[in-house]
């Protein structure tokens, strides 16, 4: 398979790209697309066998379950079987945004989606790229990060290549996404709203909204969100989180071993990505600034046939809660 890839304007794309994506979908092929947060890998949702090559293209486990896009929040009732009053609360301040909100299922919806599972992750993307290709395709879409299975999530169309090239149809390349991170996942299915994975929308920000969230991974004994494996959003060199105080220090330590080593600290002034050449990436102290920037720096230090990166374990906070859940991961084995 060859992938076609077209360009087109973030803010508005030509209509002939959108509608051209629109058709590759409808017959049950796949789409790679841009939204606010990361590229999606999108299929027609409520085709099982279209969303069955995901999970093949991927390489991912049939016990994750996908999210469900929708061009425009009055569209969830397409997959949602109810709508409880947090949930709207939420989708009303949030979205189009990077909020992702889990409620039970339409029966509509195939089993191969949820994972088996009764209830569905939805989410109204931002991005007016995704906006119009869901609205052309007339159906929800399906769309995990376009990216192989536990590997780094594309904030660019070259990422999404990189890992996908000759694997799905066609690709909608609108340059970097500005979030950078994925959708923050919130389960609205129970009577108290549990947060299923952090992103950019961060806790304080849900709670001003309903009250006290429960975060899923921190109580004991209850199943955390499908998707949580620990080894997860990895680039394919060695990552290691450090203390910045030790940053140094295992630099040089590594490099006297033979070792080729490449850092991320969390201190840029904003100059970067201009000196993007180098092994040793600056990014802003500011939490939505690194965010945009974290999965880019990773993804170049990964293409730089580096033996280690060692990454600063990030500043505490809430607002950083998405960037060191990201990172803990990253530094899985
Ligand atoms: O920002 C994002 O969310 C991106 C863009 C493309 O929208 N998508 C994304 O999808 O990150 P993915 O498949 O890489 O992550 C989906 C997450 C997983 O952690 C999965 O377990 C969870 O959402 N999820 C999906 N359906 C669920 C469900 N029914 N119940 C609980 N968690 C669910
Ligand atoms: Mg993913």
């Amino acid at each position: 398979m060859i992938t076609e890839v077209l360009s087109v304007d973030a803010a508005q794309p030509d209509p002939a790209a959108i509608r051209r994506a629109a058709a590759v979908l409808r017959r049950g092929g796949l789409v790679a697309f841009p939204t606010e947060t990361v590229y999606g890998l999108g299929a027609n949702s409520l085709d099982a066998a279209a969303v069955l090559a995901i999970f093949a293209v991927k390489g991912r486990p049939a016990t994750n379950p996908v999210i469900v896009h929708v061009a425009d929040p009055g569209d969830v009732s397409r997959v949602a079987a109810t709508w409880p009053d947090k949930a709207a609360a939420l989708a009303n301040r949030f979205w189009p945004g990077p909020l992702t909100i889990v409620v039970s299922k339409r029966a509509e919806v195939p089993d191969v989606v949820t994972a088996g599972g009764p209830t569905v992750a939805i989410r109204c993307p931002a991005h007016p790229v995704a906006r119009a290709l869901i609205r052309a395709s007339g159906v929800p879409l399906a769309a995990p990060s376009a990216n192989r299975s536990t590997e780094l999530s594309p904030t660019r169309a070259e990422h999404v290549l990189s890992g996908l090239d000759g694997r799905i149809d066609l690709l909608l390349d609108a340059g970097a996404c500005s979030g950078g991170l994925e959708s923050t996942v919130v389960d609205a299915a129970g009577e108290r709203i549990r947060l299923l994975r952090h992103g950019l929308i961060g806790i304080p920000q849900l709670e001003r909204i309903v009250g006290p969230v429960e975060v899923a991974s921190e109580m004991p004994g209850i199943a955390r969100s499908p998707g949580q494996m620990e080894k997860h959003y990895s680039p394919r060199t060695e990552l290691r989180l450090v203390e910045g105080a030790a940053l140094v220090d295992d630099l040089l330590e590594a490099a006297h071993a033979g070792k080729r080593v490449g850092s991320v600290m969390f201190h840029g002034e904003g100059f970067w990505p201009e000196r993007a050449a180098s092994q040793h990436i600056s990014l802003p102290a500011e939490p939505g600034q690194a965010a945009a920037l974290l999965y880019d720096a990773l993804h170049r230090l990964d293409g730089a046939g580096l033996d280690l990166i060692l990454v600063e374990v990030p500043p505490e906070g809430p607002e950083w809660a998405a960037i060191r859940d990201r990172l803990t991961r990253a530094a899985a084995r």
